[in-house]
């Protein structure tokens, strides 16, 4: 989508259709109500016949209102203007980019960021606007014969605010919301490849493909062989029941001076989870391809990061490999020896994640790193906990935690911090081993996280469990491409 900012009357857009927002019951926004009285009421007039009452959801399409110069006007239901918040306003704008896209409206002028959302800038509301717009157009149709073709697709976009004052910041939120979507839309076509596609070294290809438009970034692929040498016995493990071979993806994005310490971000790349050995359940075990969208959100990220060249030093690193099982797999009660030299006895195959995190997360000490954070589908336990809406936080320093929960905050794509105290490490007491994979059925986020911590000792280190929010089930199954927003604000909040 091709977006561009304006300031100015509704009445004089020149453009195919002009967004306007309608509050219940039956009230007109501001600009609704500048095209009503240059109209003789024209609006008003339909309004008081019933046609549309205001609520969430609903919308109007009115051809030919006089004394306009557009061809359309398409009004958005926004719910109670009193109860108009984030979650209302993104859902107007929502409801706008699918309507217009359908009506055969090639250009809009959309009024929707004029509207006021309590406790929010025209910053936030044109970054959002570019977000929801390009996330509700997002399609996935390249494995489909019929595609889906919209007639007259949406192409050009208008955002509209209040006065000139703000068309600096809107050009700024311009810029970020569009770079937001870019790593968003990644992220979600990598998540909703299937999995005999997106493979390992599928993964691996398009990183290496990123690495050719920057000359900013470096991409470094590290075969089964190097990770023997550098004694990764934890992720190798996961990765011998299957018969695509592994690989360590490196990404380092240079924006900043060599001696800024970088940001590093791991994201968890298996790209099928059957469990293993300890198999999985056959219903909805499709959905366990999703299970490499934190790999996918922080290659997206970094396409972000390449997007907007953020004068920072970034680092990713994708572990992945497939979780599957066979002669060789790895067994319960199989003892492995971590590149940190820490034994683990894998009790469940299943608990496969923190395995091949644990490798990646010691690894990442290489890059003298000023904060780790890792992304990962780690536990169902974190699912149960927070259902779909808040990624799963939990991290040895304070400093980074808050700063992660308050960029999940002004970006929309919130985390909520769970506790990580030593009191819960008992639970990954092995007779065998110096630690077992798992830690029961109580607590299953946190003993995970309490797992990853044993190897995070010398990092200021977080972790993201994204097992609720990377995807989305049932009749609109799909990856969500979340956390690349959050992940993106807090390196957008270093910047600043
Ligand atoms: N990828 C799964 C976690 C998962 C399950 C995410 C369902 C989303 C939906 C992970 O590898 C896993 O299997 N975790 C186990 C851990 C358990 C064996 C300790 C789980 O959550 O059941
Ligand atoms: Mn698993
Ligand atoms: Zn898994």
């Amino acid at each position: 989508m091709d977006f561009s900012i304006k300031s100015g009357h509704p009445e004089k857009q020149r453009s195919a259709c002009i967004i306007v927002g309608v509050f219940e019951p039956r009230r007109l926004s501001a600009a609704a109500e500048q095209l009503d009285a240059v109209s003789q009421s024209y609006l008003s007039n339909i309004i008081r016949r019933g046609d549309i009452e205001g609520k969430s959801g609903q919308t109007l399409l009115l051809h030919n209102v006089p004394n306009t110069l557009c061809d359309r006007v398409l009004l958005i239901g926004c719910g109670k203007e009193r109860e108009f918040n984030e979650a209302a306003y993104c859902q107007a704008l929502a409801t706008a980019a699918r309507t217009v896209n359908e009506n055969g409206a090639m250009d809009a002028v959309n009024f929707l960021p004029e509207l006021p959302v309590k406790g929010r800038e025209v910053y936030w509301k044109v970054r959002q606007a570019v977000e929801t717009t390009e996330s509700a157009l997002y399609l996935f149709d390249e494995l489909k014969t019929d595609k889906d073709k919209t007639r007259r697709p949406l192409r050009k976009m208008i955002l509209s605010v209040p006065s000139r004052r703000d068309l600096s910041r809107a050009e700024q939120a311009l810029k970020e919301g569009a770079g937001i979507a870019t790593g968003v839309a990644v992220a979600r076509r990598l998540g909703n490849l299937p999995p005999n596609i997106c493979t390992p070294s599928y993964l691996a290809e398009q990183a290496v493909d990123l690495g050719k438009s920057s000359d900013k970034l470096t991409v470094k692929v590290l075969e089964q062989s190097d990770m023997e040498e550098l004694g990764m016995g934890s992720l190798l493990s996961v990765a011998k029941g299957s018969r695509q071979p592994p690989k360590l993806i490196c990404m380092e994005y240079r924006g900043a001076d060599k001696d800024s310490k970088p940001y590093v971000f791991v994201g968890k790349g298996i790209t099928f989870d059957s469990g293993g050995i300890s198999i999985k359940p056959s219903p909805a075990m499709d959905e366990m391809k999703f299970d490499m969208c934190g790999a996918a959100s922080v290659i997206g990220l970094m396409h972000t990061v390449v997007e907007l060249q953020l004068p920072l030093n970034v680092v990713v690193i994708v572990p992945t490999c497939e979780n599957m099982p066979d002669g060789l797999a790895v067994k319960p009660g199989d003892i492995v020896t971590s590149m940190s030299g820490q034994t683990i006895e894998i009790l469940n195959t299943d608990a496969e994640g923190r395995l091949i995190l644990c490798d990646a997360l010691t690894y990442s000490e290489r890059f003298n790193p000023e904060t780790v954070v890792d992304v990962a589908t780690l536990t169902g336990a974190c699912v149960i906990a927070l259902g779909n809406h808040a990624t799963g936080l939990l991290g040895n320093h304070r400093g980074l935690t808050h700063d992660l929960l308050s960029a999940g905050k002004s970006s929309g794509d919130r985390a909520w911090e769970l506790p990580l105290w030593d009191d819960y490490q008992e639970q990954l007491k092995s007779n065998f081993a110096d630690m077992a994979n798992v830690g029961g059925r109580e607590a299953g986020t946190i003993t995970a996280a309490c797992f990853l911590s044993r190897f995070t000792k010398k990092l200021h280190w977080a972790h993201l469990d994204i097992a609720g929010t990377a995807w989305k089930s049932g009749n609109e199954k799909g990856a969500t491409g979340r956390p690349v927003p959050l992940m993106t604000q807090f390196l957008l909040d270093k910047v600043k």
